[in-house]
């Protein structure tokens, strides 16, 4: 007795339910001369906050620390990140960025002002890491920028003079201020969010408000030819999509796309989110429906797009996405310090797979954080550091980054928990860069393997090769006193014999 759940993905969706197995069975169809959209290597990409231990110790130790570092960013972790090809970097938040004013950041360390972090522990903010530093980590990573001025609690001339020091290549006051700083160039922004989360804690302000005050600050945000960033404005969160209405419909200034912010919590109550290490059947399940409401999200929001923007010239940024559970206990609670299991790679890869499913718009996306905030790649102890299961997804989905998408259809069997099921397998199929095509498969079930058919045309494969990340339990992870608990192995099989394991996340090359 096999339930069945028929996703078409890339191009539409359609369901038909049937009944339950043991092995799922799962059937893959394309034909691998078409192509689909771009995977825009932003849709990997990571936000840095000035949150919890996120900048300071996680990424910045200053350039006196014991710790070997390069212009203070400790090299340790430089050196992880480098390995999975970071992207882009959003900075400074968050709801931080909305209290974030530039100046406070440049000149002298030692001279600069010292302020209260309100949102996050109320401790004190040093403005060690400012523009120039920020710049050096997002140079010496390899990364692009992404840079999140403040609506908030700035100014229009706050914000004009903050891109103008940045980008100004001509003599004036601002621009020889940076060179007095110790930057000649430019700096490239890639992205500039026009404010944060605008409609909590970036000044719980309607849409309508929001839309006259975008279209107030961007007319005034002036680079020098071609070196505009794409202008982001600051969207809605988990089942809104009227944010995405009516900016898109309303915003009459250049705007690249609308950011759009959805966490997973296992339990979806914000008193009672759900242990990070300790759960059970239960507790998984829930982590991954809440994960896959993302679908349902994404196409509402994209479905507002359509229709204010046939043209297809906005973008969707989810530049805040990944799990948020209870604040780990003898932890300062405003820090969001959480470990990270084999279910938080889970959730990874299916989130991936979503956003590629929605690539036409989804151009940019932020996991929520890079470093010992919320869903990390890193953890930090002092002077020690790990990976975490999540930081391995990302190294392994790095072969997706601009690469172009195949559509297909995917029918698979259902993961059932109760009443209530999720498709068992979700994958991505494209084109790399190299000429490559790779195939990602991830196993939402924690308990039945899937056997996985090809039905390709226009393909002569027969081997599948790549890493395979999967543990026997649901809870593995990495710590310090074993940091390889979660890390991938390599995998090979013939696609005549493909099986994918419980609980498992494979990304391989077809040859
Ligand atoms: O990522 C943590 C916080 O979550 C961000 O500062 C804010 O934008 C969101 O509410």
């Amino acid at each position: 007795m096999k339930s069945k759940l028929l996703v078409a993905t890339l191009f539409g969706v359609g369901l038909s339910f049937g009944c339950v197995s043991e092995q799922h069975d799962v059937t893959l169809t394309a034909n691998l001369k078409e192509t689909g959209p771009l995977l825009h290597k932003d849709i990997y990409g990571q936000f840095a906050e000035h949150l919890g231990r996120g900048i300071y110790e996680g990424i910045y130790v200053g350039p006196d620390s014991d710790i070997p570092n390069t212009k203070g960013f400790r090299n340790d972790v430089l050196n992880a990140l480098r390995a999975i090809k970071v992207p882009l970097v959003r900075w400074p938040g968050g709801c931080f960025a909305d209290e974030y004013h530039w100046r406070d950041g440049i000149g002298d360390p030692d001279k600069r002002p010292v302020k209260v972090n309100t949102h996050w522990g109320g401790v004190e903010e040093t403005n060690a890491v400012g523009t120039h530093e920020i710049f050096d980590f997002i140079e010496l990573l390899g990364a692009d920028a992404y840079i999140n001025g403040n609506l908030g609690s700035g100014s229009v001339r706050e914000m004009a003079e903050w891109v103008e020091y940045m980008t100004s290549d001509k003599n004036s006051t601002l621009a020889n201020e940076r060179r007095k700083n110790g930057r000649e160039e430019p700096w490239d922004i890639a992205y500039f969010g026009i404010g944060n989360e605008s409609w909590g804690c970036g000044g719980h302000m309607s849409p309508e408000y929001y839309v006259d005050l975008y279209n107030q600050y961007a007319t005034f945000i002036k680079t020098p030819p071609g070196k505009k960033p794409k202008l982001v404005g600051s969207g809605g969160h988990t089942e809104d999509t009227e944010w995405t209405d009516v900016l898109s419909a309303n915003i009459e200034r250049n705007m690249s796309g609308i950011s759009y912010h959805f966490y997973t919590l296992p339990n979806s109550d914000w008193q009672n989110k759900g242990h990070a290490t300790e759960f059970n059947n239960d507790d998984w399940f829930a982590t991954m429906e809440r994960t896959y409401r993302m679908d349902d999200y994404l196409k509402a929001n994209i479905a507002k797009l359509d229709k204010n923007d046939p043209e297809g010239k906005i973008g969707l940024y989810v530049d805040e996405w990944g799990t948020w559970y209870d604040p780990e206990p003898g932890r300062e609670p405003g820090f969001l310090y959480q470990q990270n299991t084999l279910r938080d790679a889970v959730v990874t890869a299916v989130n991936f797979n979503l956003f590629n499913k929605y690539a036409e718009r989804v151009h940019m996306t932020n996991i929520a954080q890079m470093v010992n905030v919320l869903q990390a790649m890193v953890l930090t102890d002092g002077a020690d550091m790990l990976v975490t299961p999540t930081y391995h997804v990302f190294g392994m989905y790095k072969v997706f980054q601009d690469a172009t998408a195949i559509p297909f259809t995917i029918d698979s069997d259902v993961y059932q928990h109760g009443e209530k099921q999720l498709p068992a397998v979700t994958a991505s199929l494209a084109k790399g860069t190299d000429g490559h095509v790779y195939l990602a498969l991830v196993n939402l079930d924690p308990e039945n393997e899937a056997s996985i058919a090809l039905n390709f045309s226009n393909a002569n494969f027969s081997k599948l090769t790549g890493e395979l990340l999967t543990h026997d339990a649901m809870t593995a992870k990495n710590t310090f006193e074993h940091k390889e608990v979660v890390k991938p192995v390599s995998f090979s099989a013939s696609l005549s014999d493909l099986t994918l394991p419980a609980k498992s996340v494979l990304v391989g090359r077809l040859q």
